[in-house]
């Protein structure tokens, strides 16, 4: 439809008609079998049978049938026969299931992501779906806050970089094309720095903090042309984002030049009533509509009061037509005024779902996110012909997707058994589950289906004694441990952050009696690993690897494909140091840790300042060794770069992939800058013996920030650049900036 046809359509539309397009319903008023509280709260209420008649979008029901008898049904009785969005949560995966983003974030490439994207977004688009909320591109410091495994980590280039892949992955460069849906990228802004790391709780940044840290990846997420952006539950400045004007309008739309859909989260336009912003519904609505919320997500507010507010005077109606029209603009670059239905195709639907090449992807995605924390006498890979036990609940489950993943069936997923028995003659192995996945410690209130696992506690021994049994026989006990899929995600605040109890003991008994263990662990958020860190000899972190996790995880286990993710979160040493992160402020007492004995330091008594493994760590089955810093120049100007350059060689004796990473750090500042920051990275494959030279430029863009002017600019002066393996690396060479 022309833009002229568009506006004629608009001038043409009832306020009813606008409004209604402003109101987002769950997939229940039209699909019953719809769990309507399955995202959030408060979905049933506000609306009545005319507004779901004339709605914009609906959240959470899919398939081709099923979207395209509701479409047909729907634009027929509608007044414009304007079609509707349908939209849902597709984060690492549709049917076919990626590794979580923090997985992701751990291959440290970008472009494999905008892959999945692709993938997800196929098969997303064949079941009849038109937009996606995602990526959530939230920056990420406490592992005590469930949502870390939704975000790619704690970094803002990194994640500036996976957001915009994943936005190109999931649209294209057209909408209109086949396979294209819509992304939105969330929770703008500052969602993921909840205090003490509580889901929905207050969140606290300095102007400093926020800018440099936290909205650089939304930023990048809209310069690679995201049609939406979602509002987060938080304050900003103390006031809730979704009706915080100056947040929505300010920065968002002038600064940015976002001028796509804004939608609400879940009931997020209510609930600024609770926060005490706004005394009832109606003040509520007037807040978001003038912060330029365009859909209300769920609460029926927009439907409620919109029309009233208008006819009473209260709010123009200029507002009600600027945000219908961005909404009638998605429908439009969607193609849905020619076909409404899209790419919804039955016949597709079992061609594409799970196909081969799609598992492929999953696979391949799934190897590159696992980091090898620990591998101490090289016990990994493992000799196929090795006597393994292999113990742990996750030896049998299938739920390796992640909380997100709820589209991805477990009965599509490969397990850990199977796996390695499709890979290895398993005469000399045994596999046992060693314990229930969770105990009675955990209280996971509202989540019934974890909760009936639990067995008594005789049946709990002797699970425990038959692993026991089996690894004292055995060369090696592969110990597949961690959360419940359940226990990261939303609304999974944890104050511990450890493995479940129940599993603790399980490792304490295993590896009393073997002293070869072995732990892969699946988790979704940075875990304290310390008793598991002393207890075993390696450790392979593999997230919730997805649909062919298990797969990947044999492939490496016996060393068809060596490991090669970094972390791109702090595992902190203990849960008191959360928020830990590599790019920290400097302090004016820093502590040396060996070098001073100062009492008055920033410092811990108890512990380390340094978390167990930091951001960008990870090992692989060879050893790299990289040479010093040479810089082919020292002075940087505005006209001319820095080549920074490296010599990377492979000293073992095994092919092996490397990360080489380059950080900055600007000496001295109008305002105080991290004590590093990544700047770039490179993955280079060697083979034995093998080296090569690394070369990564250095520009004077990318040595702004925000300084004392309120402006985004250089400043002259010394800068260090370290190139190493993770962000710990002191291999650095120095440069000055005089522009
Ligand atoms: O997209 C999500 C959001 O991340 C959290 N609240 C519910 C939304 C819709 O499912």
């Amino acid at each position: 439809m022309t833009e002229q046809k568009l506006k004629e359509l608009l001038a043409d539309m009832t306020l009813e008609e606008k409004v209604n397009q402003m109101s987002q319903v769950v997939g229940a008023f039209f699909n019953k079998d719809m769990d309507i509280t399955a995202m959030g709260p408060m979905a049933d209420k506000g609306f009545t049978p005319e507004n779901v008649a004339l709605s914009g979008s609906v959240l959470g029901t899919m398939g081709a049938e099923t979207l395209k008898k509701i479409q047909k049904d729907f634009v027929e009785q509608h007044p414009h026969h304007i079609p509707m969005l349908f939209m849902l949560d597709v984060i690492n995966g549709f049917k076919t299931i990626f590794p979580i983003p923090l997985g992701q974030g751990a291959t440290f490439e970008p472009e494999l992501s905008e892959k999945c994207a692709a993938v997800a977004a196929k098969e997303a688009a064949v079941s009849g779906l038109h937009v996606t909320f995602a990526p959530m591109t939230d920056l990420v410091r406490d592992a005590r806050w469930g949502r870390v495994m939704e975000s790619t980590g704690e970094d803002p280039y990194l994640n500036s970089l996976f957001c915009a892949g994943m936005v190109r992955g999931f649209q294209g460069d057209d909408l209109k094309e086949p396979y294209k849906i819509a992304s939105c990228v969330k929770h703008f802004a500052g969602y993921g720095a909840p205090t003490a790391g509580r889901d929905y709780n207050t969140v606290e940044l300095s102007e400093h903090t926020f800018r440099d840290f936290y909205l650089p990846s939304y930023k990048a997420g809209i310069d690679a042309g995201a049609a939406m952006v979602m509002t987060s539950f938080n304050t900003v400045n103390g006031v809730p984002a979704t009706g915080n004007k100056k947040l929505m309008r300010g920065i968002l739309r002038n600064e940015m030049g976002f001028n796509g859909v804004l939608i609400s989260d879940w009931a997020a336009i209510e609930e600024i009533i609770y926060h005490g912003y706004c005394a009832d519904r109606e003040e509520a609505a007037v807040r978001s509509a003038e912060a330029g919320v365009d859909i209300d997500m769920m609460t029926g507010i927009y439907c409620e009061n919109l029309c009233r507010l208008v006819r009473e005077g209260k709010l123009s109606e200029d507002l009600i037509d600027e945000s219908c029209m961005r909404i009638l603009e998605l429908k439009n670059k969607l193609g849905l005024f020619e076909n409404a239905y899209k790419d919804a195709d039955e016949t597709k639907e079992k061609e594409v779902i799970l196909c081969k090449e799609h598992r492929d992807l999953a696979r391949e995605a799934a190897r590159k996110s696992f980091v090898l924390l620990k591998n101490e006498e090289k016990i990994l890979p493992l000799g196929k012909e090795k006597k393994i036990a292999w113990v742990g609940p996750y030896v049998h489950s299938r739920n390796l997707m992640g909380s997100w993943s709820f589209i991805g069936d477990a009965k599509d997923v490969t397990n850990l058994e199977e796996a390695v028995k499709a890979q290895a003659d398993t005469t000399n192995m045994s596999f046992h589950a060693g314990s229930p996945m969770l105990g009675s410690d955990i209280r996971l209130e509202g989540f019934g289906e974890a909760m009936e696992q639990s067995h008594t506690p005789e049946e709990e021994e002797a699970m425990l004694l038959e692993a026991v049994n089996a690894a004292k026989e055995a060369d090696v006990v592969v110990l597949a441990i961690g959360e419940d899929r359940l226990q990261s995600g939303e609304a999974t605040s944890n104050a511990n952050i450890r493995i479940p109890e129940i599993q603790q003991r399980l490792l304490e008994r295993v590896s009393k009696v073997n002293e070869n263990v072995v732990v892969v662990l699946f988790n979704g958020r940075p875990l304290d690993l310390r008793d598991v860190v002393s207890k075993a000899k390696a450790v392979l972190e593999v997230w919730m690897p997805g649909t062919e996790g298990a797969n990947a995880i044999a492939d490496v286990v016996f060393g068809a494909y060596a490991p090669s993710g970094k972390l791109t979160m702090s595992f902190p040493y203990s849960v008191g140091q959360v928020p830990v992160h590599y790019n920290e402020y400097s302090t004016g007492r820093p502590h040396v840790p060996g070098k001073d004995k100062d009492r008055f330091r920033s410092k811990y008594l108890d512990i380390p300042n340094a978390p167990l493994f930091p951001f960008g760590y990870g090992l692989g089955y060879t050893s790299f060794e990289i040479s010093d810093v040479t810089l082919d120049k020292t002075e940087l100007g505005l006209e001319n770069e820095i080549k920074a350059s490296v010599t990377v060689k492979n000293t073992g004796d095994t092919a092996g992939t490397e990360t080489v990473q380059l950080y900055i750090h600007d000496v001295a500042a109008s305002v105080v800058r991290p004590v590093k920051e990544l700047k770039d990275f490179r993955k280079v494959t060697l083979q034995p013996g093998e080296e090569q030279k690394v070369e990564f430029t250095i520009n004077e863009k990318e040595l702004r920030f925000l300084t004392e002017n309120e402006r985004v600019e250089s400043e002259n002066g010394v800068f260090e650049v370290f190139i190493g393996s993770d962000s710990t690396t002191e291999n650095k060479a120095e440069f000055v900036l005089k522009k």
